[in-house]
């Protein structure tokens, strides 16, 4: 029998007993209601980081939070609806090519994307950076352009799993963000709220990645697929490399322009790699067809311009100005730029990616606080890649901001963020392991 007293519960957990269904729910009810307070429930967070929870833990952690608000029902929308979610990670625009291309195919995206967090930018911005763009829609607007379009992507509605919003901003300032149970509660309580009937996670492992060893992203993306499963929603996880940014552009409308250059069949291999195999595998599970035969109608829609046509379409019907699509020279220019120069000749061996992530926050591609507004024209392209010779003084990327001070401090943290050497870095596969 407990006491009833949140204290003891907390020492239960510090000591490493496992917490109880009810006492795990009635935590989830108290903060979320605002009867336990943020140091109470900061000591509990940390205890979880130090002693971890089982799966039955965590699955009733992640339901409680789940339950915290409201449950979407996408019933209303015919075929199977399947969720992708990406971990975060640095040029990440995976949902802007695989979205496009799995509607084309006739699977419907019903898609509620985040804001850029920490050091990994967010679909919902790199949106927003096209004018015009809206990412409110209504309910019904949002039933009405995927029935139309096949695809909308937009914020998450008010009420969706408030117990994680609360929670994440606590972990943000207690140093409680890099806990694997921790996150998978996070995301799953999430996706199983935003009412798709499958999810599948792209789980990013290496040094852009919130999870930087693989064996610790194998096991995030293991105990996420648990949970999904033991909610009762078929789930996938494919692990990809985020070692280095993914394709060249981080940023905002850098990223967009990159995106519509993949979507017209120009995009760099990197990035259509694991485009293709994150719209494989949601067609896979759309259409209950191989993995392969998935992948090979994601590479026929990107081939014959589907994909792209279906992305304007998208565009438009958000409100979003598709001159800038066809044109995306129309795109804001930033004011300021600069190139960062090797300084020494060899092979670029190693990036620190999340180092890099945050330069484009320093030159303003990001959120310094929660109100900071964000600077769409800023932000970085790369010019080589892992294992690519560079010579002395030749340029590694350029850095783009509206603001000279933030383009000579951005610049400043990322001389820090590249290693030129003699050894060619060990590549590891961009599609790392699918997890079912
Ligand atoms: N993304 C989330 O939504 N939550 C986390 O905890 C980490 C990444």
């Amino acid at each position: 029998m407990g006491t009833g007293r949140f204290v003891d519960v907390i020492r239960k957990k510090r000591e490493g007993s496992t917490l109880e269904n009810e006492e795990i729910y009635q935590m989830i009810s108290d903060y979320t209601g605002g009867k336990i307070p943020d140091y109470q429930m900061s000591a509990m967070l940390m205890a979880i980081c130090f002693q971890g929870m089982n799966d039955r833990e965590l699955t009733a952690l992640t339901l409680a939070m789940r339950d915290s608000g409201d449950i979407v029902d996408l019933s209303r929308i015919q075929g199977i609806k399947v969720d992708k979610h990406s971990t975060g990670g640095v040029g990440d625009k995976t949902t802007l090519i695989a979205g496009p291309i799995v509607a084309a195919c006739g699977v419907p995206v019903a898609k509620m994307s985040g804001r850029g967090l920490g050091f990994t930018g967010g679909t919902l911005d790199k949106l927003e950076s096209i004018p015009g763009f809206r990412v409110d829609a209504s309910g019904e607007n949002f039933f009405q352009n995927v029935k139309e379009c096949g695809i909308s992507v937009i914020g998450q509605t008010g009420n969706l799993a408030p117990a994680d919003k609360l929670l994440y901003a606590l972990r943000d300032v207690t140093g409680t963000v890099d806990s694997i149970p921790l996150i998978a509660a996070s995301i799953m309580s999430k996706k199983l709220a935003a009412g798709s009937d499958k999810i599948l996670l792209d789980v990013t492992t290496g040094s852009g990645a919130f999870i930087k060893d693989i064996e610790g992203s194998r096991e995030l993306a293991r105990r996420m697929v648990a949970i999904g499963n033991g909610a009762g929603k078929e789930t996938v996880a494919m692990i990809t490399s985020m070692d280095e940014p993914l394709g060249l552009a981080i940023g905002n409308s850098i990223e967009v322009k990159e995106v519509i250059d993949t979507l017209r069949g120009n995009g760099p291999e990197d990035l259509k790699t694991v485009c293709f195999g994150l719209a494989g595998m949601m067609l896979s599970m759309g259409k209950g067809i191989s993995y392969e035969e998935g992948r090979k109608l994601a590479e026929d829609a990107l081939e014959s311009g589907r994909a792209y046509e279906k992305f304007k379409q998208m565009v438009s019907m958000q409100g979003g100005d598709v001159r800038y699509i066809e044109n995306p020279e129309h795109f804001e220019k930033a004011a300021e730029s600069g190139e960062l120069l090797s300084s020494q000749e060899g092979i670029l061996c190693h990036l620190n990616t999340e180092g890099i992530g945050i330069s484009a926050g320093l030159l303003g591609a990001g959120r310094e606080k929660k109100d900071s507004v964000i600077d769409f024209s800023a932000g970085i392209y790369m010019k080589k890649k892992l294992g690519d010779r560079v010579k002395k003084g030749e340029a590694i990327a350029t850095l783009y901001s509206a603001d000279k001070k933030k383009l000579k401090n951005a610049m400043s943290y990322m001389e820090e963020c590249y290693t030129v050497g003699e050894e060619k870095p060990e590549m590891i596969k961009l599609i790392v392991d699918i997890i079912r």
